[in-house]
């Protein structure tokens, strides 16, 4: 780089999830470690989290320039922030207000943003870069499947194969999805898709998000071309700008240990506190014999379902690793725990539990053999990367097209969609743990290979991040000068 030019100014902003950081903040990361002054915006809230639970700003203080803002979600701080209270960001109000906050940060800012990586999903984002004529990649954080079939939701509604009508219909195949059409069903379209009114705010919401896509001036995706080559193709004839960087933890954690030595620790992003001991219990089991469970940042779940859960993997006799996210049991909070330290209390020879895991360190161990998951895009990814099978029970959102990529597409696990009955978390554990451990264990480590090479100097991510830097460079370059308004 020309030591005269000043570094590009790049603001990052991800929707306040932790699955969307997650994925936000290692690119934040990567742009930082390609010399660029980052600003990293937040919610107020999680903000104040990572703070609590996390040396963010120890972490990103080592890059010059690197500065953590905050801003507003649209929530008052005592709000409980569970289950999609963040889809009350788009409504009308909550949404002005947000744009109105960034637009002054935006025309205030010294120095000038010269180009802005904005969450996919938030489209109000991509109006303010429009209006302030500032550049705007897209970061949209969930699959590749999972944005085609969201971009294909008119399409799809067009033809007459949505609403749903009713369980009996479920194992329909839809045709309108272009590449899709062998084996995506309605029960593996996007959770927004089983709504009975195609008018439906949340459906409309997540189209209108979607199809803004093209408007951006590239869109970078969390995966490889080597996993979701086809799904790319699909996708580049309506945003031809894509940029496959992903797996981006893994990304991430290849350029740190060839910048600063195997033994560096990534940053560890985490609105939870972590709980270390669960390793040193997995210290102690042997090779590829636990199955570690884990829902994701969002994912709550009744008694009921836990205890199912719960049964059934005890009654596989595996041992287990089980992840349950304080307040992730619908219900009172004491109630919830109780039936937690209960199920715990009866289980402690067999599994071990905690609130929230340091997830990709428990998967890379060698005593993890398969992950019960929700296959949100994060999870899916990590687990992919370590090579670990998978048991797909999804949530909601792309969780129910990533299932089906999983199982149908890479045959690497098992999807347990829709259903949540002691015997069968008992039959699938079984099946990914013993019955067809060679099986799935060949396949998932295959995948790996593949993956992990991917993000190595050379492979198809590694070229497309180095590819997006530069273009990010150029596109920085030709940033008019701000008028302020
Ligand atoms: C959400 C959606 O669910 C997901 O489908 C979408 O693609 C992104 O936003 P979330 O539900 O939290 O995210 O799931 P996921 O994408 O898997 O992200 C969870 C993250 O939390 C993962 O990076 C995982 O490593 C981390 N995690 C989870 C922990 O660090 N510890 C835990 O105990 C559980």
């Amino acid at each position: 780089m020309d030591t005269q030019t000043p570094p590009p100014h790049v603001l990052v902003f991800p929707v306040p999830l932790q699955g969307h950081i997650n994925a936000v903040i290692k690119l934040a990361e990567l742009l930082a470690v390609a010399g660029f002054k980052i600003t990293f915006l937040n919610s107020d809230h999680n903000h104040e989290r990572l703070v609590k639970f996390t040396d963010i700003a120890a972490h990103f203080g080592r890059y010059p320039g690197f500065e953590l803002r905050t801003i507003t979600d649209g929530l008052p701080q005592e709000h409980p922030r569970s289950g999609d209270w963040f889809l009350g960001m788009f409504e009308d109000a909550t949404e002005m207000k947000i744009k109105q906050s960034l637009r002054d940060m935006l025309v205030n800012i010294t120095p000038p943003v010269d180009c802005i990586v904005g969450d996919g999903f938030l489209g109000f984002v991509l109006d303010v870069a429009k209006e302030l004529g500032i550049p705007i990649v897209y970061y949209r954080t969930s699959s590749p499947c999972s944005f085609w079939a969201y971009y294909s939701i008119p399409d799809i509604i067009q033809a007459g194969e949505l609403p749903i009508k009713g369980s009996e219909d479920m194992d329909r195949l839809i045709t309108t999805v272009p590449g899709m059409e062998t084996y995506l069903r309605c029960r593996d379209l996007p959770s927004c898709c089983r709504v009975t009114d195609v008018e439906d705010p949340i459906i409309r919401l997540v189209a209108k998000q979607t199809l803004k896509s093209p408007q951006a001036d590239a869109l970078v995706l969390n995966t490889a071309e080597e996993l979701d080559g086809p799904i790319l193709s699909q996708i580049r004839t309506k945003c031809p700008n894509v940029y496959a960087i992903g797996p981006i933890s893994a990304q991430l954690n290849t350029r740190l240990k060839a910048k600063h030595g195997e033994s560096y620790h990534p940053f560890l992003n985490s609105l939870w506190e972590v709980d270390k001991k669960c390793i040193s219990w997995l210290d102690q089991q042997p090779n590829r014999s636990v199955i570690y469970v884990s829902f994701g940042s969002i994912t709550s779940m009744s008694r009921e379902q836990l205890v199912e859960l719960w049964s059934g993997l005890l009654n596989s006799k595996m041992k287990f690793l089980f992840v349950v996210r304080p307040n992730s049991v619908i219900g009172k909070d004491v109630e919830a725990e109780d039936v937690v330290r209960e199920l715990h209390e009866k289980t402690k020879d067999q599994g071990y539990i905690v609130d929230w895991a340091p997830q990709e360190e428990v998967l890379n161990h060698p005593a993890v053999g398969g992950f019960l998951t929700h296959s949100g895009w994060n999870s899916t990814l990590e687990s992919i990367v370590a090579g670990v099978p998978m048991i797909c029970w999804p949530y909601f959102a792309d969780q129910q097209v990533n299932s089906r990529v999983v199982t149908e597409v890479w045959k690497i696990g098992l999807d347990m969609k829709d259903v949540c009955d002691r015997k069968v978390v008992e039959k699938m554990v079984k099946d990914v743990m013993v019955d067809r451990k060679e099986e799935f264990s060949n396949s998932a480590a295959e995948m790996a290979k593949v993956t992990n090479q991917c993000v190595n100097v050379g492979g198809s991510s590694y070229t497309n991040l180095d590819r997006l830097i530069e273009d990010i460079r150029v596109m920085s370059m030709k940033t008019p000068p701000k008028i302020l308004v």
